[in-house]
């Protein structure tokens, strides 16, 4: 969901929490984001240890994704 909690945390404000690498790098390698990076663990401890899959995306559909959430508030 893009303004609340859901399975997974709401988006909006995202770029304020997260830099546009780290997103990127949780939209295109979430599994490894989760194993080795201290903030996406956090999380994954906030969302009852349920798992972010990866959702197969290009690097450019990422980078469309980041470009979307620049604009939502
Ligand atoms: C294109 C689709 C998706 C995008 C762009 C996306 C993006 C993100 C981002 C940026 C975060 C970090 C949020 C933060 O730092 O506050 C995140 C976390 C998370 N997402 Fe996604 N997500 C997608 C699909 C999904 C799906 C399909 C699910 C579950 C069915 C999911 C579940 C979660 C969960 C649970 C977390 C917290 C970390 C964890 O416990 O794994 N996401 N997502």
């Amino acid at each position: 969901m893009i303004k609340e909690d859901y399975i997974g945390p709401e988006m909006s404000g995202i770029l304020e929490r997260r830099s546009p690498e780290w997103i990127m790098n949780m939209i295109l390698n979430p599994i490894q984001m989760l194993e080795e990076d201290s903030i996406a663990i956090e999380l994954l401890e906030r969302y009852n240890f349920e798992y972010m899959y990866n959702q197969n995306l290009l690097e450019e559909e990422a980078r469309e994704i980041l470009e979307y959430f620049r604009i939502i508030d």
